[in-house]
């Protein structure tokens, strides 16, 4: 028996040296250590010896199985330590890798358009008044001088919510908001914001689109106010070199009209594409507020003058960035925004 346990601790050792993976492992423990395995089966035949060979197969029979254990607990260390050291090599991070570039988000080209405006206003006093995209008929038509039927409202379809709220056509109806919250003040705003006309939607006219609207209010504003605050707008928006005109025109709010041209940035008014061949472009619509509209807003006509204009946003980053059609504004195309 001495011998068999003799062959049996070489031949356990032997095979445990060959085991390389916790599966293997668990099933040489079970076939060697466990409760059917070799060496207890072996050792149930202990009772059958003589009672004077017992001790020593016994003790002989403990050191087996003790080395075995150890044996075990040793292989099992290194299988452990083996598959940590493959897991830290596959997960290993090179920390000498160049980093992912961020990717920016960047403002939007009206924003930029829009803030560049403000800026400019801001320089000249003007303050933002931000008046309500959903207007009552009253405040987008009627207040500013277009009863119901007037002709001047074809100038302006639009979306009906029902029979007296629209989306504003323009930013016109924010004057009346801002006289009647001003009054009896002078009032020197610029009110900008987004507009909705319904009409078709082509490379030049957008359903949806951005206005800045300006008022002025108080004693003797002339004519001249409107000019100097229109050329140094201008001159700074389109450049240093720009040259101004004030072309007459015809709103119902506005009393004298005006359009406000600026010689074209494209082909600095010999004429091309762009300017339709006269060397101008139209980029705002002006005019000393008309009486009506004065007083509509609370303002005694005969005290007070004032002037208004309103602007386009988009029309003037078409230019800067020559952007041939105003859909790319609001059709959220990444090739697009990411350029400018
Ligand atoms: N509201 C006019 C438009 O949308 C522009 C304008 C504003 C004209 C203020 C005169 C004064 O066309």
């Amino acid at each position: 028996m001495l011998e068999q346990l003799r062959s049996l601790e070489e031949e356990a050792l032997a095979a445990l040296a060959a085991v390389n993976d916790p599966e293997a492992l668990k099933e040489w423990r079970v076939r060697y250590l466990g409760r059917r395995g070799a060496l207890t089966t072996l050792m149930r035949g202990l009772g059958k010896l003589p009672p004077e060979e017992r001790p020593q197969v016994g003790q002989a029979a403990n050191r087996v199985k003790r080395a075995l254990e150890e044996a075990f607990a040793e292989r099992e260390a290194a299988i452990k330590a083996a598959e940590l050291e493959a897991q830290l090599a596959a997960e290993a991070v090179d920390v000498t890798l160049p980093g992912r570039p961020v990717a920016l988000g960047r403002l939007h080209p009206t924003t930029q358009s829009l803030r560049r405006i403000y800026e400019i206003f801001s320089d000249m006093g003007f303050q933002i008044y931000d008046a309500r995209e959903v207007e009552y008929d009253e405040y987008n038509f009627g207040l500013l001088n277009m009863p119901p039927h007037h002709p001047a409202r074809d100038m302006w379809d639009t979306f009906w919510i029902n029979d007296r709220v629209l989306l504003r056509t323009h930013t016109s109806p924010g004057q009346i908001h801002a006289m009647r919250e001003f009054y009896p003040n002078p009032i020197r705003v610029i009110l900008p914001g987004k507009c909705y006309r319904y009409e078709q939607v082509t490379a030049r006219s957008e359903f949806m689109f951005y206005q800045v609207e300006g008022l002025v209010v108080g004693r003797n504003i002339t004519m001249a106010d409107l000019k100097g605050t229109m050329e140094n707008f201008v001159r700074r928006m389109y450049g240093g070199e720009r040259r101004m005109r004030l072309r007459g025109s015809y709103f119902p709010f506005t009393e004298p009209s005006v359009e406000v041209d600026v010689d074209c940035v494209l082909c600095g008014g010999k004429g091309c594409r762009v300017c339709k061949y006269t060397g101008w472009l139209e980029v705002a619509g002006a005019g000393m507020v008309h009486p009506i509209v004065l007083r509509n807003g609370g303002y005694d006509p005969d005290e007070f003058t004032g002037y208004a204009f309103g602007m386009g946003v988009e029309r003037p980053a078409m230019l800067k960035y020559r952007i041939d059609d105003i859909r790319y504004f609001y059709s959220n195309d990444p090739r697009f925004l990411a350029q400018i």
